[in-house]
């Protein structure tokens, strides 16, 4: 088979953010723009001859050519073998699981997660490690580095692969292997969690789980309908589509309403989930109460040991940055560590791989634990019910035990979404430049406590990752967090994440909005929000 080797020149704006690398369909559809950067991936992880990897993705439209492509060019660059979901498709936890379990060489995963799929949407590709986990920077900035060098890259000619068929194919000198998508994952969560004790509970119990047209539809239907039992069309939007039905696989109130209004009416089952475009979101109701990431992070490590998986404890737990500090409580009364890294699973990795945190979770509806390095929507579903099942109590009174133990921690996100790059940097610079004055000033009614832009320190490898996000105290236990989206593909979108304590037990039945106006207000004064966005609300609240 001939190897050709094709000239090219560096394509801008080729660095990976949060998340790999996530750009309009069209610009990855772009001459020489997709080869550009799987070429780059493998000059960045030292060539790929001889290696393994494993290929999937969320079937999100250019999902299928993309793929194509890509096994092409591992064939020309002397790959060994690459491992398939069936027709093209891996959840990202799943594509994880697979690159831990067949020891490979890491893996490619295609998919721009939560965000909309189509010719004029948004499309994405990520490199994960050997551990199975996002590529560290260290990694990303090689990669990178290779985007801007690059001279050429190798091709072969040939026909499309069939992926449709489980089993073994070559192209040249690699072997394709073709995998069922969801029978190692469904057989690492058989490991985890008590599932015979889920089927009885799902015998007088009904669930809803909205897979909203993106990947976690089978999975979810052959473990939730198939192998737990639960009843026919508990699992709703099960197909996976190349537009996911023309709206937005992202878990959350806005985007998920149609199950947020059901589990809020008369009709709600005894528990809602979601999950996001490539599984690893997750989005967690109760009759009549919606559950927020935080919230639910903490509940889990409340209580995971009720699942066989983490019978024994957890050795420590961990969470971004701007998510809650309601988990730090948990952390606390168990004796166990707590870390606080940056924004982005990635940041996780070290501490999972040594052995210091078992569960981690993020307000942006990401939780997961050691069993895979990515986070898994379906996981996370399986350990509330495996809670539910074990205890034999509602979401809504096991959250009502955890705030009358813990304390509760109002929490919301209010998102900016596409505001001018100038304006938004604008904003962000005129905060930090600020910073070190506000301490002791008042803004709505609050007195600003300390003020500090977050660095992290890894303690595992001692890295040191800079500027992830500014940070105001309050007086009271409030914090307002400021952050830039790095996973957006269109201006730039301004975060403010809002935080009160209260440990009133008669306290805790608040609209989150409301618990948290004088935060909310005394955020808007101290960034100026309004001014610099010109905006008068937020885009998205979650
Ligand atoms: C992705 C990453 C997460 C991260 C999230 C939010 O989903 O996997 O780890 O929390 O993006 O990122 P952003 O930069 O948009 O706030
Ligand atoms: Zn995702």
């Amino acid at each position: 088979m001939d190897v050709h080797t094709v000239a090219t020149a560096p394509i801008q704006g080729q660095k990976p953010g949060t998340s790999g690398l996530r750009k309009k369909t069209r610009v990855f559809m772009g001459k020489h723009f997709l080869e550009n950067y799987v070429q780059s991936i493998f000059d960045g992880i030292g060539g790929i001859e001889g290696k393994t990897l494993v290929v999937g993705g969320d079937g999100r439209y250019f999902n299928d050519r993309a793929i194509q492509v890509i096994l092409r060019m591992m064939a020309a660059n002397g790959a060994a073998r690459a491992i398939v979901g069936q027709n093209g498709l891996l959840s990202t936890p799943a594509a994880s699981n697979l690159i831990r379990q067949r020891g490979t060489d890491g893996g490619l995963i295609l998919s721009a997660s939560h965000n909309p799929g189509g010719p004029d949407e948004d499309f994405g590709l990520k490199y994960n490690t050997p551990n199975g986990g996002p590529a560290p920077e260290t990694i990303t900035d090689k990669i990178y580095a290779a985007t801007n060098g690059l001279t050429r890259y190798f091709m072969v000619e040939s026909e499309d692969v069939d992926l449709a068929t489980v089993g073994e194919t070559t192209l040249g000198g690699l072997t394709i292997e073709v995998v069922d998508p969801v029978e190692a994952y469904a057989a690492l969560m058989e490991r985890l969690f008590d599932m015979d004790a889920i089927s009885g509970w799902l015998k007088d119990h009904s669930v809803r789980f909205d897979a909203m047209h993106a990947v976690t539809g089978p999975y979810a239907k052959a473990i939730l309908e198939g192998r737990l039992g639960a009843a026919e069309g508990s699992v709703v939007n099960a197909e996976p589509k190349p537009d996911f039905g023309g709206g937005h696989p992202d878990p959350n109130p806005i985007w998920a309403k149609d199950l947020v209004d059901h589990m809020l009416s008369d009709a709600a089952p005894d528990f809602g989930a979601a999950s996001d475009g490539d599984g690893d979101r997750n989005m967690i109701l109760g009759r009549g109460l919606y559950v927020s990431p935080s919230d639910s992070l903490a509940l889990l490590a409340a209580q995971a040991h009720l699942a066989p998986g983490y019978a024994g404890g957890l050795k420590g737990v961990a969470r971004s940055m701007p998510t809650s500090a309601a988990v730090d409580r948990v952390a606390e009364a168990k004796g166990i560590a707590c870390f606080e890294t940056p924004t982005g699973w990635k940041f996780f990795g070290n501490l999972l791989d040594a052995g210091r945190a078992t569960l981690c979770g993020e307000e942006s509806a990401g939780t997961g634990s050691d069993h895979v390095r990515e986070k898994d929507g379906l996981w996370a579903v399986l350990l509330w019910l495996n809670i539910l099942a074990a205890t034999g109590k509602s979401v809504k009174d096991l959250m009502a035990e955890h705030w009358r133990t813990y304390g509760r921690n109002y929490y919301s996100r209010h998102d900016y979404e596409a505001v001018e790059t100038s304006a938004a940097n604008a904003l962000m610079d005129g905060l930090r430049g600020k910073l070190s004055s506000l301490p002791g000033t008042t803004a709505a009614g609050l007195t600003v406590e300390k003020a500090d832009e977050f660095a992290y320190d890894d303690p595992v490898d001692g890295s040191r990752a800079q500027g992830q996000g500014l940070r105001v105290w309050f007086e009271g236990g409030g914090r307002a967090v400021f952050r830039l989206s790095g996973t957006g593909t269109e201006g730039a979108t301004l975060r403010v994440y809002l935080e009160s304590v209260e440990t009133d037990p008669d306290k805790m039945d608040r609209d989150p909005q409301e618990a948290l106006s004088d935060v909310i207000a005394a955020a808007d004064e101290i960034a100026r929000i309004r001014e610099h966005t010109g905006r008068d609300a937020p885009d998205v609240i979650t």
